[in-house]
């Protein structure tokens, strides 16, 4: 990227970042309105932190697709939801026993254990709340679809289902298709999941969805979703507690089978740039149109925390 396309990436990033925060502190519901301590924990745990990845990745994929910015708003902030409910239940004592995310004590720190667990299961319910509200979409099938597409990619077929597998792997030598298995379901879904629902919010705009524009942004998203977790795997090896806003050397503490104890730092290093060349490949014919998500894969793959 040259110096000028990397200020319109920051530029554009840091647009739609407020933009999701702003659309999740009105979905969110206040902090006034019983029961209090449950609705301030749930935004404690969705607002004020987090790259927001799934968020422009819906974005990226929607304007690939030329859908309406508000529209992707929705599927954008359903996604965040789901993911924030995942951080939240990730870092219980039952789970990684984490005490630190976003830079923050982790919410059952702030809160307590039974407040967590309920905050997980409420911002999951208002992900599918959103989705399903009647004037998000125009074509009742095609919102059933992403309503459906999402919480196939956050049950256990998806998300909760890699996470079971990252629990029932701890302490185990798991070869690289099993890893692989774990992590396209425990991160790899829902980061799928939101470039897809991205491209679905174009249906207004036109009669019939862009079906070759959709195949690319899948493989582009399947191959992202999969580096995401191997630079994840490799910023908990390499980064500092600080930097990342969440435990440091957490993996090695839980005897979790990584891409770095795998493949080691070198080789798990290239198999994120592997992914990150064979994500854009389909995404070439549409030139300047894919740009965002292109930037989009260099941060993912260059990312610091
Ligand atoms: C962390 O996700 C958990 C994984 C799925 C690897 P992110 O790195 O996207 O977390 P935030 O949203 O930026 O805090
Ligand atoms: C968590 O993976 C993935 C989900 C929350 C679904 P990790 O356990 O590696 O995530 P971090 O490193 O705690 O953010
Ligand atoms: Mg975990
Ligand atoms: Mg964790
Ligand atoms: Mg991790």
């Amino acid at each position: 990227m040259t110096d000028n396309q990397t200020t319109t990436f920051k530029i554009w990033a840091s647009a739609m970042q407020s933009r999701t925060e702003q659309v999740l502190g009105h979905l969110l519901p206040s902090e006034e309105i019983v029961p209090q301590r449950l609705h301030q924990a749930m935004r404690y745990a969705v607002l004020g932190g987090g790259k927001r990845v799934r968020a422009l990745l819906a974005h990226a994929a929607g304007e690939l697709c030329g859908a309406d910015l508000h529209k992707i708003d929705v599927a954008a902030a359903a996604v965040e939801l789901i993911h924030a409910y995942s951080l939240v239940h990730d870092d219980m004592p039952c789970m990684d026993d984490d005490d630190l995310r976003r830079g923050k004590p982790s919410c059952h720190k702030q809160y307590d254990d039974a407040t967590a667990l309920l905050v997980g299961d409420a911002l999951q319910t208002l992900a599918f709340q959103i989705l399903a509200q009647k004037d998000f979409c125009q074509h009742p099938r095609l919102q059933l679809e992403m309503v459906h597409l999402l919480a196939v990619a956050s049950g256990s077929r998806g998300m909760a289902g890699g996470q079971a597998i990252d629990l029932a792997s701890v302490g185990y030598n798991l070869d690289q298709s099993e890893l692989e298995l774990m992590h396209i379901h425990k991160t790899g879904a829902l980061i799928r999941a939101a470039a897809l629902l991205g491209a679905y919010c174009a249906d207004d705009k036109e009669a019939e969805l862009d079906l070759d524009r959709i195949k690319a942004i899948d493989h582009y998203a399947q191959n992202i979703g999969l580096a995401f977790q191997v630079v994840d795997d490799i910023l908990d090896a390499e980064a500092d507690t600080e930097t990342l806003g969440k435990t440091a050397g957490k993996d090695a503490q839980g005897n979790k089978p990584t891409y770095v104890t795998i493949l080691g730092l070198g080789r798990a290093k290239q198999l994120a740039l592997d992914l990150h060349e064979n994500a854009l490949r389909p995404l070439a014919v549409y030139g300047q149109e894919a740009r965002r998500l292109i930037e989009l894969a260099d941060f993912i793959t260059q990312r610091s925390f």
